[in-house]
Order: structure tokens, then C-alpha cells, then sequence
């Protein structure tokens, strides 16, 4: 409910700036779970995490510990993680095994995976004559409203009503179309386990620096620096240096000005995407051998055409940034107002050969850990936005770069040519943000 000292949200939000209490007040920190994390598709996790019977993971939505449960006839499920008895959480690790069904570690009641009730110790001589029962609902775990899954990637809404999963993804669906594209077998599985780093900030400010262009050769750029030093110290003793420092050096030798040259495409409810790409498509042994495999199960032009899809990152409002040409993602959960969880997967490309994993697995490990210097950069920046908005040294969040030169195509929003660094997708977050908040002028 929304509480009276709450300003009119529709003040809230502009269409070029923001007012800093969106990121820093409690109550709408809570509306905003319950208006947007409860309510829209969010990401649970990959179909591969939960392969037999009886596997699940738990999961944060919104303020709403989930399990995610594989059954014995092969079905996926989201449950809310609470016993209906006493309201003991059901599983109290993070990932495992139930074996046949869920037993509760209070009083042994059990549960079949789709979470109806399977037995409760002396449930006759219990229960007779009270209005417990087997037919009352109440006795089932409850089930998140809606579950969906699109190419493997699982998602739940607990809401009823609101539109079907592609339809809420749109485009952007683009993003789990291109990471399972690029698998000769045309799926992914996810490598176990996660890292995750809990964020001293707001959720926001983490999905608004996924596609802010015009950061990372700022932010990162000592980063950047480093490695090419280091880059070009091999390539003199050695005549050719790791592609792994490409990956770290790119933030320094793509300089400011031509992140302007890619672009930004940004689609209803909140999603965008951007284009560009770091240039991993070298033409060393391992990637020809890949290349091979790819066109022999997919033929020569639909390889061409998967390999040239031109995307660097996709983000998925309001929880999900994805790397689709680098199998990895990032997934969201806020925890309060100033405190955000991020989960950091990635995948393996099925029927594609080791070194294309390796690769993989080296981006994660160097841009995308907690390990690496390129995360660390980010979270003193996302600290620091949290730690200035608190103050009374302003009122509002700009977004105007590029602000008024945007071009509209169809469903989406394009920055217009050689303005990548266009604050269009953050533009565009707020305006799916003010949607699902209701605080539309
Ligand atoms: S709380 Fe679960 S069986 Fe009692
Ligand atoms: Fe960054």
C-alpha cells in the first residue's frame, strides 16, 4: 500500500532526469517490489541447473524466497520456499536434492515436487474433524502464479494477469536466441556455481551502468592501461600476446570517443540492447575449428549469420544483463533500497569444442568476477552515486545526453548515429520503470 509520506510518484520521474529519492526512499523500494519484481517476469534460472528429479535451487523475486524444483515427469516449477504448516522454509540450501518430494524439517509434512501435499505424520487422527484438510489449498506449498521458460532460461511472475513471457520479452529476446544460436547443438548449460557480490547500492544503478557506453573507458581505463602494458611487454618477448588481455586492454584502447559508434536499441518494458562487440572473432586455429563445427550442423550461411549478429550486451528489465557472444549473464535481486545481490553465471556452448568454453570462462573470470579489478571499478562508482544521492547536494539524476536526438523505429528507440553514448536506455528504464510503478504523467 502505497504510504502517505510517499511524493506523487509521477513527479518522480521526467524524461531526461530523476529525482534521487527513487533510489534512495524504503517505501518505494517496496512499492517498487511489489508493483515490479511481483508482478513481471523474473529471471529464475537455467532449466540445466535442476537436470533430475528432485533438483532445486532457491532463488530471491522480489522480497519472495522461491525454490525452483525439477519433478519426476520432468516439469520445472517454482514454489514459494515456506512449509504451509508453520511457515518453515523448505529448503534452507541453496541448491540440492529432495529425493522424492519435499520434507519439511519441523514436523516432517511432505510434499510432491508441484508442490501439493503428500503426507502429514498422524494426518487422521491429527486432523479429524478440524478444517485442515487434504481439499483445503491452504495444505499445498504455494506456486509462483505463472512460470515460463524461453530456449532453457526460466522465469516466474506472481501475478496472475499481465502478458505471456515472449510477449513481455519482445526483441530482446534476442539475447538468449543469439547465446543458444552459437551452440552447434542450439542450447546452452549452465556451468555451476555462481559468484555473487552483494552491491552497496541501488538495483537501478547497477542495470543503468550495464549499457552506460560512455563509462568504461573512464572507469576502466587504469584497468585497461595495465593489462596493455602487460599485453604488449609479451607480445615483444613472445611475438604474440593471450587473447585474454584483449579482453582487459579493450578498455583502454577503445578510447572514449569511439564507444559513440556503437548503438543503442531500446524496446518496451525497460529491455535495450547494445550493439558493438569487442572484436572476439579471431582467426587463431581454435576459432576456425568452432567455425567448422557450427557450419557443419547449421550450414555455411546461417553460421554467418549467427556470428555476425551484432550484439555486445542485452539487458532484460528489470533484473537481467546478458552477454549472449560471451554465454554470460548477470541476474539482479534487490535486498533493500541501497543493498542489491547480483548472481554472475555463465554457460557452456553444447557441441562446441573446450577452447570456445575456455574463452568463455576467461571473460568471466577477468571482466565479469568479483576477482577482477574491471568489477571492482564498477561497485566504487555504484557506492559512490549510492552515497551522493543520500545527500542534499542535489535533487536530481540526469539523463540528458543525447536527450531529443533519439530515433524512433517501429517498437524500438535507436541512438542516432555516432551517439552510442546516448542515455536512451537509461531514458528508457525509467519510462518502463514510471509504467509498472503507475506513475505515468
Ligand atoms: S512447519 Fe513444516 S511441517 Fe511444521
Ligand atoms: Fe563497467
Amino acid at each position: 500500500m502505497q504510504k502517505a509520506h510517499i511524493p506523487n510518484l509521477a513527479q518522480l520521474v521526467e524524461p531526461d532526469r530523476v529525482r534521487r529519492e527513487v533510489y534512495t526512499d524504503p517505501d518505494i523500494f517496496d512499492l517498487e517490489m511489489a508493483r515490479i519484481h511481483e508482478r513481471v517476469w523474473v529471471y529464475c534460472g537455467h532449466a540445466s541447473q535442476v537436470p533430475n528429479p528432485g533438483d532445486y535451487c532457491t532463488v530471491q523475486v522480489g522480497r519472495q524466497p522461491m525454490v525452483m524444483v525439477r519433478a519426476t515427469d520432468g516439469a520445472v516449477h517454482v514454489l514459494y520456499n515456506r512449509c504451509p504448516h508453520r511457515g518453515a522454509m523448505l529448503c534452507g540450501d541453496r541448491h540440492g536434492n529432495t529425493g522424492a518430494f519435499f520434507r519439511c524439517s519441523y514436523h516432517a509434512w511432505t510434499f510432491h515436487h508441484d508442490g501439493s501435499l503428500r503426507s502429514i505424520p498422524m494426518m487422521e487422527s491429527g486432523y479429524a474433524g478440524t478444517r485442515w484438510g487434504r481439499d483445503n489449498p491452504d495444505c499445498q506449498v504455494r506456486s509462483a502464479a505463472r512460470v515460463q521458460n524461453y530456449r532453457g532460461f526460466v522465469f516466474a511472475s506472481l501475478a496472475e494477469d499481465g502478458p505471456a513471457l515472449e510477449a513481455f520479452l519482445g526483441p530482446a529476446k534476442i539475447a538468449f536466441d543469439d547465446m543458444c544460436d552459437r551452440a552447434p547443438e542450439g542450447e546452452v548449460e549452465v556451468v555451476p556455481n555462481c559468484f555473487r557480490v552483494v552491491q552497496n547500492s541501488n538495483w537501478k544503478i547497477f542495470l543503468e551502468n550495464q549499457l552506460d557506453a560512455l563509462h568504461p573507458s573512464v572507469t576502466h581505463q587504469s584497468t585497461g592501461r595495465a593489462a596493455h602494458d602487460v599485453e604488449l611487454e609479451i607480445e615483444r618477448h613472445t611475438g604474440k600476446a593471450p587473447l585474454a588481455y584483449h579482453m582487459l586492454s579493450a578498455f583502454s584502447t577503445v578510447t572514449i570517443d569511439k564507444w559513440d559508434n556503437f548503438r543503442t536499441l531500446s524496446y518496451p518494458n525497460g529491455h535495450c540492447i547494445l550493439t558493438g562487440y569487442m572484436g572476439l572473432r579471431p582467426r587463431d586455429s581454435d576459432t576456425l575449428e568452432y567455425e567448422r563445427v557450427l557450419a557443419e550442423a547449421c550450414g555455411e550461411k546461417r553460421k554467418e549469420e549467427i556470428l555476425t549478429t551484432d550484439i555486445h550486451h542485452v539487458l532484460l528489465y528489470p533484473g537481467l544483463s546478458v552477454q549472449s557472444p560471451l554465454q554470460q549473464l548477470r541476474a539482479v535481486r534487490p535486498l533493500s533500497v541501497d543493498r542489491t545481490l547480483t548472481e554472475i553465471w555463465h554457460f557452456r556452448l553444447k557441441g562446441a569444442p573446450e577452447p570456445i568454453y575456455r574463452r568463455a570462462l576467461a571473460y568471466y573470470n577477468l571482466v565479469n568476477s568479483p576477482a577482477t579489478m574491471i568489477n571492482a571499478d564498477d561497485l566504487e562508482n555504484f557506492w559512490k552515486c549510492q552515497q551522493g544521492l543520500s545527500s542534499q547536494g542535489g535533487d536530481w539524476v540526469s539523463f540528458h545526453r543525447h536527450h531529443g536526438s533519439d530515433i524512433a523505429r517501429d517498437d524500438a528507440v535507436e541512438s542516432a548515429p555516432g551517439r552510442g553514448t546516448s542515455e536512451a536506455p537509461m531514458r528508457n528504464q525509467m519510462k518502463a520503470w514510471a509504467q509498472f510503478m503507475g506513475a505515468e504523467r
